[in-house]
């Protein structure tokens, strides 16, 4: 799998998000920010919602669930309809379980890692993964700044994916434009999260086809 672009929605027009997914063709996937307003101090949108969005569009859609009780409410948005879903480890008691949870409901199976959270101690679960997040920002909002320090641990995390002889994606999420993207890519990230970016362009399709470009160098 080479470069996969998925833009946010958090920043688009909520009142009109069949429309704003269709302003964006050129997308991989459709990244659905989920915050539960106790994990985040932010609160968006629930399961009924992202089936809704599922049903509206062809595109993949792609859940970062950024919520506490991830054990209990991830496999639920598998079957949903979203081709993958994310849960963040910090918030996980079962990761394993929850991983294989939600592949046995039928998506890619993703886990997240906040900015301080190391990725090393979960070197063993790789194999488990179809996609590894690492974030650029704290979560909980749009339009932040790009975090530098974590780039360090994306060439870390690409090496133990190298190690192991996966084929997990590794994606970033948070400040990610047209000025960051190439710092992701050269230090190995293969799928990019932009959520400002792309609804703050006047094209945003032409924003995704872009920030691919810059990706790919
Ligand atoms: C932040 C969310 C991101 C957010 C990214 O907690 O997880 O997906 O939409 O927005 P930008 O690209 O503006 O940082
Ligand atoms: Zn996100």
């Amino acid at each position: 799998m080479g470069i996969q672009i998925t833009p946010s929605i958090l920043n688009a027009d909520f009142a009109a998000l069949g429309a704003e997914v269709a302003r964006i063709p050129s997308a991989d996937w459709v990244h659905v920010d989920v915050m539960d307003n106790h994990f985040v101090p932010n609160l968006t949108f629930g399961p009924t919602m992202v089936e809704a969005l599922a049903r509206s569009t062809d595109i993949p859609l792609d859940a970062h669930l950024m919520i506490t009780d991830a054990d209990r409410h991830a496999p639920t948005y598998a079957e949903a309809g979203c081709g993958s879903v994310t849960f963040h480890v910090e918030a996980a008691q079962a990761p394993v379980r929850l991983a294989r949870e939600i592949r046995a409901a039928g998506a890619r199976a993703s886990m997240a890692l906040k900015p301080a959270t190391p990725v090393e101690p979960y070197e063993d679960l790789l194999p488990e993964l179809d996609m590894l997040l690492l974030m650029t920002v704290e979560p909980g909002f749009g339009g932040q700044k790009f975090l530098d320090l974590v780039l360090p641990k994306i060439r870390r995390a690409r090496a133990l994916m190298d190690k192991h002889g996966v084929e997990t994606w590794l994606q970033v999420d948070g400040g990610v434009s047209l000025e960051t993207i190439e710092r992701c890519a050269e230090a190995g990230a293969d799928t990019f999260v932009a959520g400002s970016a792309v609804y703050s362009a006047d094209d945003p399709d032409a924003m995704i086809e872009a920030l691919r470009a810059a990706a790919a160098g």
